[in-house]
């Protein structure tokens, strides 16, 4: 059985008090019958954790370097992360992938280090609007696949996220069949390619998901949760998410 996964990234957004909203989460969601995930800047991981504290909440970055120290100013490596108490990090979304031509190579180099640091990865694939409209979206998610998935990757190092470019902060989702489709396909090629344990990788669906389409989105099979940008930063609307996570 796979854990269902609501995961929230804030992206460059939030606040040490916007944090209060983990305690908002926490006495909602004392227990939860899945996993919940936020990864907030990597300046508040900190103040994050401590908020988090006594509750199953995971508190994970949303990057980290593939080297594990060495001169590269502004970064940060998984060890880092790890050793501060977060659990995950995020690696390859595609605005990372877009605004500083982040390649497959690189992002599998990074979630290596995250599984040296015991720290699970989040790889993040999906293809733009003109490859969809273009009838590539299944070629994309193959190869980014094969290149950002690193050797060795196990249920509990790696958790793959699908994120259609086009679906992200606009409001627009692909159809639920889209969905269905990209996500058996991440299955059946994980499967090609770690065997028996590739049915225990949860797959994560993340391009404006609110809790108005929520239910539809986690009813589907092989969506085993999401990540989610905009709507995870209230609880107010991230709540309502992990509900319907939970119901489904
Ligand atoms: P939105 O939920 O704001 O569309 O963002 C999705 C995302 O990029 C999560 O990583």
């Amino acid at each position: 059985m796979r854990r269902k996964l609501a995961a929230g990234n804030w992206k460059m957004n939030g606040s040490i008090p916007g944090l209060d909203m983990i305690s908002e989460l926490k006495l909602k969601h004392p227990e939860c019958p899945c996993d919940v995930l936020l990864c907030p800047p990597t300046p508040l991981l900190t103040h994050a954790l401590q908020n988090s504290a006594g509750s199953p909440i995971f508190i994970g970055a949303q990057d980290c370097h593939s080297e594990a120290k060495g001169a590269f100013t502004g970064d940060h490596s998984a060890a880092m992360i790890a050793e501060i108490g977060a659990t995950h990090v995020i690696v390859g979304h595609s605005e990372r992938r877009e605004a500083y031509g982040e390649t497959d190579a690189q992002v599998a180099a990074k979630a290596r280090a995250a599984h040296e640091a015991d720290l699970t990865a989040i790889v993040c694939i999906g293809e733009s609007l003109e490859q969809r409209e273009a009838g590539e979206a299944l070629d994309v998610i193959k190869t980014q696949l094969a290149g950002s998935v690193p050797d060795g990757s196990t249920a509990a190092s790696l958790v793959v996220a699908y994120e259609p470019i086009w679906a992200i902060g606009t409001g627009k989702i692909p159809t639920m069949e889209q969905i269905a489709e990209v996500h058996a396909l991440i299955r059946t090629e994980l499967g090609a390619r770690f065997g028996e344990d590739a049915a225990d990788i949860r797959l994560l669906y993340g391009g404006s998901v609110k809790p108005a389409n929520a239910t539809d989105i986690f009813a589907l099979d092989n969506v085993d949760g999401a990540l989610v940008g905009g709507a995870s930063l209230s609880a107010e609307d991230f709540s309502p998410i992990i509900e319907a996570l939970a119901a489904s």
